[in-house]
């Protein structure tokens, strides 16, 4: 199986293909990893800087583990203990780390475009590991992969996106793949959080009513309202939030049909899901943890270029 792309720099410019093949070989490495032995030496001798330059604990983790999974070797870059905070650019420290050879880069950053500002201008692979609200491509493919492991599929498959999807690059990356793969989306949201004309941009749905939305969902993919990103008042209060837009058990028991409950992470409790909820067995949040690991692999595995899952 190989890919037509070098770089995983955002869903948006992947074939239907690439995206399938990313995700059957993740099945691959799901295998590898119930194994008592979960490690193979697929990326021996290869090299892996994680720069991040925006904090992380879910991705920098999975990263992490995934390379170490594959016997690759990594380095740990965070910009707040580096040169970076003495002035030094984005490409200069870059190329310092690619000079020791350094064969792939895992990239963090606040600055929508900035892999892609990097992929211009430098020889290795590079993996989006989220920038600013454009893309979280690898957060795409686990909810994907996660979505297909629990419905057996992606076709047609009926997926609400709630919370802030303006300032969302799950939601961004999660649009793009399932309207590839064939599945339905609805975004759902104070109409200050959803960007306008998105139903049109992107071929999805909009409804800005919580429970029409999950009687109408199999799978309710619940974002973060994203303080750290908005520099103008969007909605009143985090509690009035609660109350419209939050899912409650309450809510969830009046409608006629058990749904799947996602969420990305971090989880604001109490604000975008009770915790009774993201607690459920109905929320599969620690299952797409858990297979971000093997996505992960699959990525760095088929960028890497090395043909053989060896065990
Ligand atoms: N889902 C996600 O990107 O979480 P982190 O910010 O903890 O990596």
């Amino acid at each position: 199986m190989s890919l037509s792309a070098k770089h995983l720099l955002g869903i948006r410019d992947l074939s239907r293909e690439d995206i399938s093949v990313f995700l059957q070989t993740a099945e691959q490495f799901k295998e590898v990893l119930q194994r008592p032995v979960k490690k193979v030496p697929s990326l021996r001798d290869i090299t892996i800087v994680n720069l991040f330059f925006e904090n992380s604990t879910r991705t920098r983790i999975s990263f992490e583990l995934a390379e170490k999974r594959l016997s690759a070797d990594t380095i740990n870059f965070t910009a707040s203990s580096s040169s970076v905070s003495k002035g030094e650019t984005l490409l200069d420290t870059v190329n310092n780390i690619l000079s020791m050879k350094v064969d792939m880069v895992v990239m963090r950053h606040s600055a929508s475009g900035a892999p892609h500002f990097l992929a211009k201008h430098i020889p290795a692979a590079i993996i989006n590991a989220g920038d600013g609200i454009n893309e979280h491509p690898t957060q795409a493919l686990l909810d994907a992969f996660s979505i297909r492991e629990k419905t057996g599929k992606l076709e047609k498959v009926k997926v609400a996106i709630i919370g802030d999807i303006m300032h969302s690059r799950v939601a961004l990356s999660n649009i793009y793949l399932l309207k590839k793969m064939g599945a339905d989306v609805t975004v759902c949201g104070p109409p200050t959080l959803i960007p306008k004309y998105i139903s049109e941009a992107l071929g999805i749905q909009v409804n800005y009513n919580l429970k029409e939305t999950l009687e109408w969902c199999d799978v309710a993919n619940v974002l973060r309202i994203q303080l750290e990103r908005q520099n103008q008042v969007l909605f009143s209060s985090l509690r009035e939030y609660n109350l419209t837009y939050g899912i409650s058990r309450r809510l969830l028991d009046e409608l006629h049909k058990e749904i799947i409950i996602m969420h990305p992470g971090p989880i604001n409790r109490g604000v975008e899901l009770d915790s009774d909820v993201a607690d459920s067995k109905q929320s599969i949040i620690l299952q797409q943890v858990e297979n971000g690991v093997a996505v992960r692999m699959a990525v760095l595995y088929l960028l890497s270029n090395r043909n053989a899952i060896s065990n």
